[in-house]
């Protein structure tokens, strides 16, 4: 069989539906992650790898260039274990940014890229071939595979977002009077059918930072923690969470940091 995105995609619905039911009888829990487990030994995600590989290289944009430049922390070009430390604090901009920020400076410094465009279509329509962006995430996340997640908060201005980021995760706000906290901040919780992750525990907040980008098999394409973010205000009814904005990194900041430790895997795969 081609192994065309979509067939792997369709069998890999197919196998969270059939694993699932299969041993649900014993415990569903129990059955999704055995189900989840075999999936993440064939994960689609893997296709936007080489994409994002191939995107990175290439000349692209108005200046004609590749992102070989783009310093993600530890120098012009180096990706081994760049991610495990972000967000951090970048003197160029004189900002703490996460990846897709930086990301973004990048095609926009180096390629000419404008701004607007990039945000524009950086989260991908459900079901479609993904954008340059996600692909460009999970190439560069894919680089730390097997390192330490260790966010340090040296600089002022990274302790200023992690507090920020403190704040707006216990924060309730909004017609629903929801934080993070309210859906994330306790074991055991379900929307639906759906787990919540316990995020003031450290195993499972662990698990959460080192598996983004994810494959996310419900849209048949790769996400990123700055849609994960953006789904989750739209569930809170808040006001549309800005692609790559402050509070966006505040959050990523905070989430990451709690993570330190973990050791990066992805793609991850998430239903
Ligand atoms: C109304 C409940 C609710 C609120 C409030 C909420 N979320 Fe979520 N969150 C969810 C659901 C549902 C999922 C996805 C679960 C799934 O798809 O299996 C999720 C998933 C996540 C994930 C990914 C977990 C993983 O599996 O890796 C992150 C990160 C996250 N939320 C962060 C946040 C942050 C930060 C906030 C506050 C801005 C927030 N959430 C507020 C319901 C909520």
């Amino acid at each position: 069989m081609r192994r065309t995105r979509e067939g792997i995609a369709a069998a890999a619905i197919a196998c969270v539906a059939f694993c699932g039911t299969a041993l649900a009888q014993s415990k569903a829990d129990d059955g999704l992650a055995v189900g989840r487990q075999m999936l993440a030994e064939d994960n689609p995600g893997e296709l936007w790898i080489d994409q994002g590989k191939k995107l990175f290289y290439e000349k692209r944009g108005p200046k004609n260039a590749s992102l070989e430049q783009c310093d993600f922390g530890l120098g012009p070009g180096k990706l081994e274990g760049a991610s495990a430390q972000l967000p951090r604090y970048f003197p160029d901009t004189d900002k703490v940014q996460d990846l897709e920020s930086r990301l973004l400076t990048c095609m926009v410094q180096l390629q000419g890229f404008k701004r607007e465009d990039i945000v524009k279509t950086a989260i991908s329509p459900a079901g479609s071939r993904g954008s340059d962006v996600e692909a460009l995430a999970i190439y560069i996340t894919s680089r730390s595979n097997g390192m330490t997640m260790n966010v340090r908060l040296a600089h002022p201005k990274e302790r200023e977002m992690y507090k920020a980021g403190e704040y707006l995760f216990h924060r309730r706000s909004g017609q629903t009077d929801f934080a993070c906290v309210t859906c994330h901040g306790e074991p055991d919780k379900r929307i639906r059918l759906q787990d919540l992750v316990h995020m003031t525990d450290k195993k499972q907040i662990q698990e959460v930072v080192s598996t983004w980008p994810a494959y996310r098999g419900a849209h048949y394409v790769v996400r990123t923690m700055q849609w994960r973010l953006y789904d989750c205000f739209w569930q809170m009814r808040l006001p549309e969470l800005e692609y790559a904005s402050d509070v966006s990194i505040a959050l990523t900041t905070y989430l990451h940091y709690q993570g330190n430790g973990a050791v990066i895997r992805v793609p991850g795969f998430k239903r």
